[in-house]
């Protein structure tokens, strides 16, 4: 190998290195919002829990409460509630839930967390649930 050809072989190495943290999945804190809204809230406000505004709690708050992943005190956990298992079970009569069925989970609770983080009361947009 020549040393212009070891140069070239460094700098293509240098530029995969650097551009390897974009293969990591960009959460679409959007779809994150729908999902919130159209599954979580539509629970929520049809038990007597009412709705839970993203702004209700810091992103800190929210961070450790989804790293938890105990949801209603403990007797279920969050993740199920992004899960594909459950996104199936209630297609049939939720539109966000048909329309992202085929999300991978990790992709579906990247997003729902962007979401809350940005909608947190410290976020960059605070939000409300609806
Ligand atoms: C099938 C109904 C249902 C769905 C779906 C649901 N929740 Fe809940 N959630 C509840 C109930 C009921 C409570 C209140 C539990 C209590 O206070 O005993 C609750 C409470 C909460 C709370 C207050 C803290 C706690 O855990 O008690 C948060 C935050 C929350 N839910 C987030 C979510 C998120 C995020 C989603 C969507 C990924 C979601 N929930 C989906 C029923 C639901």
């Amino acid at each position: 190998m020549t040393n212009r050809k070891l140069l070239q072989t460094a700098a293509a190495l240098a530029l995969l290195v650097a551009a390897a943290p974009a293969l990591a999945y960009d959460a679409d804190w959007k779809r994150g919002r729908i999902y919130y809204r159209s599954v979580c809230t539509s629970c929520h406000v049809a038990l007597p829990v009412g709705s839970i505004n993203p702004s209700s709690k810091t992103k800190a708050e929210w961070g450790a409460y989804l790293q938890a992943d105990r949801h209603a005190k403990g007797k279920d956990k969050v993740s199920q509630y992004v899960g594909q298992a459950y996104r199936n079970s209630i297609k049939a009569s939720n539109k966000a839930a048909e329309k992202f069925v085929a999300v991978p989970d990790p992709e579906l609770a990247d997003d729902l967390k962007a979401f809350l983080l940005k909608g947190a009361k410290d976020g960059d947009a605070p939000a409300s649930c609806s």
